[in-house]
């Protein structure tokens, strides 16, 4: 029956009946707030390209972990800045490194809070590539004076593997309560789950970066996390941001080798892969409104171009709406915040 006995207006009239309508809700729980951990204590780092995000040494990360908790906000993922990089990712894997020492110390203070784990080779990495790079003919000293042409290097597979399963481990050891692997290279999941296994980690959850698009939105997070590629891009590993069928399969052969929950990332540009993957599979699934996302509000706010609370609160909706449970977001606590 349309107009006018149907008038669509009539739910919109008041906003209790507004609310008696919505068919979405955005609570602090489905919240995941990003940390980057930096050496050194009393350390509070803006970023310049993320205003309201800082690098954190671990003393300070604790303090910003009691008052995400205190805001609802169930659970943080962290990155870390090493203090040295080399060409084995040691930073990624040792029990002392500076993620490890952090979730420690967290686990400590704040106990209920849900500790995420990156897993990536990258912030690591000399060359700050997600696996080990293999170089062609030629040689890719620390200081390769020329950078290697695409032909020149490879970013091995298989090899790369075992460090981020040790990588994996390493954090479980730490106290980390949820595996999530964003480097993209084939297998990883199956790796990790048997490595974690192995090590007694059974119960130990991966939330897997099953569909992570090559991105320009990274950007603002390579500053953050000072991860930049030294030559080249992520391409032979991160999606081409064309393939939505192609993300379906990388989400199947994920869940296949283990994955707990999945995750597209970003999530804005890739509504329509977070509701594809929420129509076909039955995991919980995360996205993640990157580091780029988060840029654009700050600066287009900062101009008085749009309004920032609200623009942060409906990007946040309308993901959720798009099928994803779990938003990883640097706006966590703010969102927290405005939902009280
Ligand atoms: C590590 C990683 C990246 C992000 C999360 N994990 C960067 C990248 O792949 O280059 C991006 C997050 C963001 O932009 O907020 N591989």
């Amino acid at each position: 029956m349309a107009f006018p006995v149907t008038r669509m207006r009539r739910l919109r009239h008041t906003e209790a009946l507004r609310s008696l309508a919505r068919e979405t809700r955005l609570t602090p729980e489905s919240l995941v707030y990003p940390m980057f951990i930096c050496p050194g204590s009393g350390v509070r780092k803006e970023v310049r390209s993320m205003p309201g995000v800082s690098n954190l040494s671990v003393d300070e990360a604790v303090k910003e972990a009691r008052e995400t908790r205190a805001l609802g906000v169930p659970a943080i993922i962290l990155f870390g800045l090493p203090e040295k990089k080399d060409e084995v990712a040691t930073g990624a894997w040792a029990d002392d490194g500076i993620v490890q020492r952090a979730a420690r110390a967290i686990k400590n203070e704040v106990r209920d809070l849900v500790i995420i784990g990156d897993v990536c080779l990258c912030e690591y990495m000399s060359h700050g590539h997600c696996g080990i790079v293999k170089a062609g003919a030629q040689s890719l000293g620390a200081a390769a004076a020329a950078p290697p042409a695409t032909a020149e290097y490879e970013i091995v597979n298989d090899a790369s593997l075992e460090l981020l399963a040790r990588t994996a481990v390493s954090l479980a050891r730490a106290g980390v309560d949820i595996i999530a692997p964003s480097d993209m290279m084939d297998g990883r999941v199956g790796a990790i789950r048997k490595a974690l296994d192995q090590a007694g980690y059974l119960n130990t959850p991966i939330l897997s970066y099953a569909a992570k698009f090559a991105s320009g939105f990274y950007g603002p997070f390579r500053e953050a996390a000072d991860s930049a590629p030294q030559f080249g891009d992520r391409r032979s590993y991160q999606m081409d941001p064309a393939n939505i069928r192609e993300a379906m399969r990388e989400i199947e052969l994920d869940i296949e080798e283990g994955a707990d929950m999945i995750m597209v990332k970003p999530a804005m540009p890739y509504l329509d892969v977070i509701a594809a993957a929420r129509e076909r599979f039955d995991l919980p699934l995360a996205a993640y409104q990157v580091s780029g996302e988060y840029a654009m509000i700050e600066a287009a706010a900062r101009n008085q171009w749009i309004d920032r609370e609200r623009v942060m609160m409906e990007s946040l909706l309308c993901i959720r709406r798009a099928g994803a449970s779990i938003i990883l977001t640097y706006h966590a606590k703010e969102a927290a915040k405005l939902l009280a």
